[in-house]
C-alpha cells in the first residue's frame, strides 16, 4: 500500500525542519509551486508528518472540525515549561473549553472598546518621549509599548514598584531563545547556564504574580476594576464553571502576556514600515486618525497582517484516522493551515504582493482567506483587542508625526523571532513632528497643497 500522505519534498527531515522553521517565506511558496495546494513535510520534533493546507475550503473544514478530533493543545506542548500545564494554549477538549469560557468575556464584545482610553494614554506617554526628527527602530518601541499595555490592561498592575520589578523580568522571559525551549526535554538542565537563569527569572515572575493575585483578591475595589486579572478573579463566581485556581490564573496570565505582546508589536512594526513607504496611504490613515475613524486604521493593520503574517500557520493533531481535504490521514498527523500561503493566493487577493488596505473596506475579502488570528474554537482570544490596541496606537503616532523610511532602508524581509515574523532590520523609520507644518510652507512630505 502506498503512503497515505500527499506528496512533498524528499529532502532529509533535518533540512526540511530548518527550511520550515527559519526560511518559510521562501520555502513554502516554492514547495506549493512544485507540489500544489496540499503537500507533506517532515518537521521533527514538531511533527513527523505535517500536511500543509491553504485552500479556503480546506481551511474551513479544519477550523470547523470537532475539537475532539483535532487537538491544537497537544501540538503546543513545547511551551509547557513557560506557560504552564493549565494554559489555554496547551489544553484540549473539556479543560480548554472551560478556560475559554472564563477568559473570553474579558476580551469580547464591548470589552476591547472599554480599554481604548487606557491604551491611548499609554501610547501618548510613549510618543511623548520620542525626540523630533529622529530615527526609530519601530519594532523596539512597539515591543516596549505593547509590554506596558499588557501589564496595565491584563495584569492591571498600577503599583510602580511591582511594575518596575515585573517589566525587565517579563522582557527576559519573552526573549526566550529556541535553545532554552528545546532544552526543556532534559529537566536536569534547569540547574545550569541559560536554563538556570531562565528558571530563576521565571520563579521571580511567579512570586510577583502570586503576590499580585493575593493582593487583588482582597482588593476593596475588585468588582469595579476592569483589568483582565480582576475580571478573571470574578469569573466563575458569575457562571457555572468552577473559578480559576491561583495556579490556573498564573498560567493564563503568562499565556496572555506571551501570546499578546510580541504579536501585536510585530503587526504594528510592519504597519509603520509600510506606512512610511506609502505616503498616500499614510495620508489617508492620518486623516482617519484625525477624525477618530478606526475603520481605515483597522484596514491598514489588517493589510499589514495579510502581507506580513505575524504567525505563519496554525496546527492541529489528528486524534483518530480521518479524511481532510479528500486525503485519508492517519491519527497522529499534524494538519497545518498555512496563513502565509493563504494570504498570497491570487484568487483571494488579486495583486497579492501589493500593499492595498482598501481590500478590507468593502466585501472583497472572502471568508477563510484572511487568517492572521487562526480560526474555529482556537481562534485568537485577543483578535479584537489587538485591532483596537493597534488602531489606538496608530492614532497617537500619526496625529503627531509623519513617517518616512530611514535613509537607505528599502522594503524589509521578515525573520522569525521566537515564533513571530518580525521585520529583519527592526523597521527603522524617520519621524517628523506634524506641528512644524506652517501655512504655505511645510516640512510635512504628505501635506497636500
Ligand atoms: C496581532 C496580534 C495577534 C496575532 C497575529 C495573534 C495570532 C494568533 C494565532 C494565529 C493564534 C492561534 C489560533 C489557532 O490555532 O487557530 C492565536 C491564539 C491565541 N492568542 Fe493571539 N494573536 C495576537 C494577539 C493576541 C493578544 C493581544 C492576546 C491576548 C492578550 C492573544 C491571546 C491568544 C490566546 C490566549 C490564544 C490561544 C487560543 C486557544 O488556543 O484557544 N493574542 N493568536
Amino acid at each position: 500500500m502506498g503512503s497515505p500522505y500527499p506528496p512533498g519534498p524528499r529532502w532529509p527531515a533535518a533540512v526540511q525542519s530548518v527550511l520550515f522553521q527559519r526560511h518559510r517565506a521562501r520555502f513554502l511558496p516554492a514547495v506549493a509551486r512544485r507540489y500544489g495546494d496540499v503537500f507533506s513535510l517532515k518537521v521533527p520534533s514538531y511533527a513527523d508528518h505535517l500536511v500543509v493546507f491553504n485552500r479556503p475550503e480546506h481551511v474551513k473544514e479544519i477550523f470547523a472540525a470537532d475539537p475532539r478530533d483535532l487537538h491544537a493543545g497537544e501540538g503546543n506542548q513545547i511551551l509547557g515549561p513557560v506557560m504552564g500545564e493549565h494554559s489555554v494554549l496547551l489544553t484540549d477538549e473539556t479543560e480548554h473549553a472551560r478556560a475559554r469560557r472564563l477568559l473570553m468575556p474579558a476580551f469580547n464584545g464591548a470589552s476591547p472598546r472599554g480599554y481604548r482610553d487606557l491604551v491611548a494614554s499609554i501610547a501618548r506617554a510613549e510618543v511623548d518621549q520620542w525626540n523630533a526628527n529622529i530615527e526609530l527602530r519601530a519594532l523596539d518601541r512597539m515591543n516596549a509599548l505593547t509590554l506596558e499595555v499588557i501589564m496595565l490592561v491584563v495584569f492591571g498592575v498600577t503599583d510602580p514598584y511591582t511594575r518596575d520589578q515585573l517589566a525587565p523580568r517579563l522582557h527576559r522571559m519573552v526573549d526566550i531563545s529556541p535553545i532554552v525551549l528545546l532544552g526543556w526535554v532534559f529537566p536536569s538542565l534547569g540547574r545550569i547556564g541559560p536554563w538556570k537563569r531562565f528558571c530563576d527569572n521565571q520563579n521571580e515572575i511567579d512570586a510577583l504574580l502570586y503576590t499580585e493575585i493575593d493582593r487583588r483578591r482582597d482588593a476593596a475595589d475588585l468588582s469595579r476594576r476592569t483589568d483582565v486579572l480582576s475580571r478573571l478573579l470574578q469569573a466563575g463566581y458569575q457562571s457555572d464553571d468552577a473559578p480559576l485556581t491561583d495556579a490556573e490564573l498564573r498560567d493564563q496570565l503568562v499565556t496572555l502576556l506571551l501570546a499578546g505582546h510580541e504579536t501585536t508589536a510585530a503587526a504594528l512594526a510592519w504597519t509603520l514600515h509600510e506606512l512610511a513607504r506609502h505616503p498616500d496611504i499614510q495620508h489617508r490613515a492620518y486623516l482617519a486618525a484625525h477624525d477618530n475613524d478606526d475603520r481605515y486604521l483597522e484596514a491598514v493593520l489588517k493589510e499589514s497582517m495579510r502581507l506580513h503574517p505575524v504567525i505563519a500557520s496554525t496546527a492541529r493533531k489528528l486524534t483518530r484516522d480521518q479524511v481532510i481535504g479528500g486525503w485519508h490521514l492517519p491519527a497522529g498527523t499534524v494538519v497545518n493551515t498555512s496563513i502565509l500561503l493563504a494570504h498570497q493566493r491570487p484568487d483571494g487577493f488579486p495583486n497579492a504582493n501589493a500593499y492595498r488596505p482598501d481590500r478590507f473596506l468593502g466585501s472583497e475579502v472572502a471568508p477563510n482567506t484572511w487568517l492572521p488570528f487562526g480560526g474555529g474554537v482556537r481562534r485568537c482570544i485577543g483578535a479584537g483587542f489587538s485591532l483596537m490596541e493597534g488602531a489606538a496606537i496608530l492614532r497617537e503616532i500619526l496625529t503627531r508625526y509623519t513617517l518616512t523610511p530611514s535613509a537607505g532602508n528599502g522594503p524589509e524581509r521578515g525573520r522569525v523571532r521566537n515564533i513571530t515574523n518580525v521585520p529583519r532590520r527592526g523597521a527603522r523609520i524617520a519621524i517628523t513632528p506634524r506641528h512644524s507644518v506652517t501655512q504655505g510652507q511645510s516640512t510635512d512630505p504628505l501635506r497636500v497643497s
